[in-house]
Formats: C-alpha cells, structure tokens, sequence
C-alpha cells in the first residue's frame, strides 16, 4: 500500500487522486501540497486527506508519507525532487520531467544518487489501447518498425503558468510533444538511440513567446523515423491519435475524438463531455472512463507495483530525460531550420545499428518486392534480378 504525497491541488492533481482512489484501490492520498492554504484544504476534504500544508517540505518529510507525486507547473519539479532526495522519499513526477535537459538531467542524478524510487508520469504510454498496440509492435506483428507518428492538439492549455515560457519552459511542443515523442520511443523501441531532429515551429494564434505550433522528425540510429503533430492552437477538442507503420502491418490508434462513443444533445443536461472538449451541445464524443482512458489507472498500478517490487517501471526518469534531450534538439532546429542532433551526455541503450537490416529473398537469384492479384485475374510476383539489377515479373498459375 502507498501513502501518496500529492504536490499540487490542480488539474493534474486531481486526476491523478481519482485514479489512485479508483476502485476499491488501496492506496491512498494522506498528503497534500498546494500553494494557498483554501486550496490544500479544498483538496483535503475532497480526497480525504489527513495531513495537508502550504509548505513543500513538511509534506515530503512527514512520516506517514510513502510516496511523494509531483503535479506541479514545470518550473517547480526539479526543486521537488531535490528535496524529494534530501529526505530519501520514492518520487513519481508528472510530464515533461524538466522544462529542459539540463534540468531533467539533474533530477535523473538527483535521484540516482540517492537511491531513491522514481518513476516518470507518461500516463499516454499507459493507455488500454497503447499498452495492446505496443504489445503486438513487440511482438513482431508490425515487422521492423519503420514510422511512428503521434499527434496531440487541443485549443490550449487551462492555467495561467503554462502560457508563461519561463514557468512552462516552452509551449505546445514541450507540453504535448513530450508525449508524442515517447509514444514513438515505446514503438520504435526504448534502446533505439535518437539521432537528430528536424523541426519546424511557430506562434500562429496566441499572444506568446513560445510557439503554440510545432511539427518535428526525429531519426533514429536504426532508420526508423519518429513524428509528432502539436498544437494549443486546434479547435475541436483533444485531438489524441498515433500511426505506426512496420514492415509487416500498421496501426492506428485514435484516443479521444472518436472512441466510438458518438452523442447528440441540444445541451439541456449541461454535462462534463470530456477533457478539453469546446462544447457540450450538438454531436459529442464523450469518454467512457476518462481517467482509465487516459492511461491513469494502468499507470499507477505500474509505478506502486514496480516500488513495492524493487524494480523499474515502464516510464523512467531516464526516459524522461532522453524525451527532454530529443525536445531541445527540436527546438533548436526550429531555430535553425537544419536537423539537429539530440544530444545526450548518457545513452544506456544501444549503439552501432545500422540502418540497412536487409532485403527479402526470394530465391538464390531474386530479391522479393510484393506480390499481387490485379483486377484482370493475373496473380505475379515482382522481383529484382540480384546480378543483373533489373525488376521482374513472374506470374503464378493457379
Ligand atoms: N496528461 C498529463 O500527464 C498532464 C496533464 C495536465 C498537466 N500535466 C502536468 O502537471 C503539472 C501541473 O499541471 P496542472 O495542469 O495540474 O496545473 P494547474 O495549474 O491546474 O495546477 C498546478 C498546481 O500547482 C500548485 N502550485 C504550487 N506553486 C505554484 C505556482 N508557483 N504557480 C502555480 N501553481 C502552483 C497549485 O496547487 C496548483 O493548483 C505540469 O507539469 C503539467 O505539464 C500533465
């Protein structure tokens, strides 16, 4: 059983607290953490929560406390973890670890030598739909993988700090694409070394400094590409979809938007629709669970079993770091307008993969490109020639 810390009475926070509370979930949340007195209250009488405090450390360091959950604006993670160090408390920290590298890389240290638990809060990487799709990615169904794309727009976020690029350390790229772009490392695999980044990013809409737009690449060592799609900008809802493409299958995941939950109301009842959704009146697409949609459930069920087990969770702060390296290659290149490389001062993955991994054979004399029945009745293979270079074509009777 953990006896959870919760730094932060916001948005996140309170998801977060429903999906530990979920269920008949043993685990609870004894503590809490906000910066007015009336909302650590607020959030102690909504969650039940014995102990709450507007001082950080006194929630960290109180005796009952387990696990410490850092749900608060990019700017204050890494202090939190520091003190999270200081006072050898198991840490979880929500997304984007850091508002950079350097920081994300302090925090990983930080961590590290302290010996403490940690894991990284990447709920996307956790949902019902992504755990089954990456499963059957690892399995071999997809064949090599060859691109992951992940898109996340939604018309902007909904506090103050995070429109403030000193607090949030960036805009929408920092903010969504931390999840895209480990959506794409849970595919194209976590020991598949990033190499560089090819960005562009731009303030289209929105009165501020950082970009409430961004596209990026990101090739990795093996030659697979990773892609992402984001936005504060989109109107809609929350546009949440991925797309794999291997060498022996595809997927495409859409998360939110059309889950297959479809409904019209001329908007008497006045409901909560969903996340980020601009309207509750006309055709909806509500979600059934949002918390266990979102990947909430699985992901804390991940991160209590792996501190009670001693072992890694799935989502690391390693992870997290490598996430923030391949971001800053991609707001530098957005600067430059040229790849740029990811720059990691550690890999703990592989190294020296080639990009070419081979072609199929067909026989001692052919590779093999595809095989095809065509709409006159013909079923033909087409081949190249390994000696001569030339493509072929054989038909296959019967
Ligand atoms: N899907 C996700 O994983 C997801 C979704 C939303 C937010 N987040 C992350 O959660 C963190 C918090 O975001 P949020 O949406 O809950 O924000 P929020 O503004 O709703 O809540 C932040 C909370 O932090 C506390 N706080 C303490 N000091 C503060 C300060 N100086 N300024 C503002 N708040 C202060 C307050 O209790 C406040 O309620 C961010 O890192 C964000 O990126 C993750």
């Amino acid at each position: 059983m953990q006896k959870v810390a919760m730094l932060g009475s916001g948005f996140i926070g309170r998801f977060y607290a429903k999906a530990i509370h979920n269920q008949r979930s043993r685990d609870r949340v004894v503590a809490i953490y906000a910066r007015r007195e009336e909302s650590a209250k607020k959030f102690a009488d909504d969650y039940g929560c014995p102990i709450w405090s507007t001082d950080m450390e006194t929630v960290i360091a109180h005796p009952e406390v387990t696990m410490v959950c850092i749900a608060l604006p990019n700017n204050l993670h890494e202090s939190a973890v520091h003190l999270c160090a200081k006072h050898r408390k198991s840490v979880i920290c929500t997304k984007p670890l850091g508002r950079n590298s350097e920081e994300a890389y302090r925090m990983l240290k930080a961590v590290e030598e302290a010996g403490i638990f940690a894991g990284y809060l990447e709920d996307l990487c956790y949902t019902p739909k992504n755990l089954k799709a990456v499963e059957m990615a690892r399995n071999g169904s997809l064949g090599r993988i060859l691109w992951a794309k992940s898109r996340e727009t939604h018309p902007g976020p909904h506090s103050d700090w995070f429109w403030d690029k000193e607090q949030a350390g960036g805009g929408c790229m920092l903010d969504l694409g931390c999840h895209c772009v480990e959506i794409g490392r849970n595919y194209i695999g976590k020991d598949i070394k990033p190499i560089r980044a090819f960005c562009w990013a731009a303030t289209q809409v929105k009165p501020i400094d950082a970009e409430d737009h961004g596209i990026a690449l990101i090739e990795y060592e093996n030659g697979a590409i990773g892609q992402f799609e984001t936005s504060w900008s989109f109107r809609g809802g929350m546009d949440l979809r991925d797309e794999v493409m291997g060498t022996e299958g595809t997927i495409w995941l859409n998360n939110f938007l059309r889950t297959g939950f479809e409904a019209f109301t001329t908007g008497k009842g006045g409901d909560y629709i969903a996340e980020k959704s601009e309207t509750n009146s006309g055709w909806l697409f509500p979600v059934g669970d949002e918390v266990n949609e979102l990947g909430y459930n699985h992901m804390f069920t991940d991160m209590f079993s792996a501190a009670e087990e001693g072992r890694e969770p799935a989502e690391t702060f390693y992870d997290g770091y490598i996430v923030n390296a391949i971001l800053d290659a991609c707001y530098r290149s957005a600067e430059s307008g040229k790849w740029e490389p990811v720059e990691l001062k550690e890999w703990r993955g592989r190294t020296g993969l080639s990009k070419f991994s081979g072609y199929q054979e067909y026989d001692a004399d052919h590779y093999f490109i595809k095989e095809e029945v065509t709409h006159d009745g013909r079923h033909k293979l087409i081949l190249k020639d390994k000696k001569s270079g030339k493509f072929v074509e054989k038909d296959i009777k019967g």
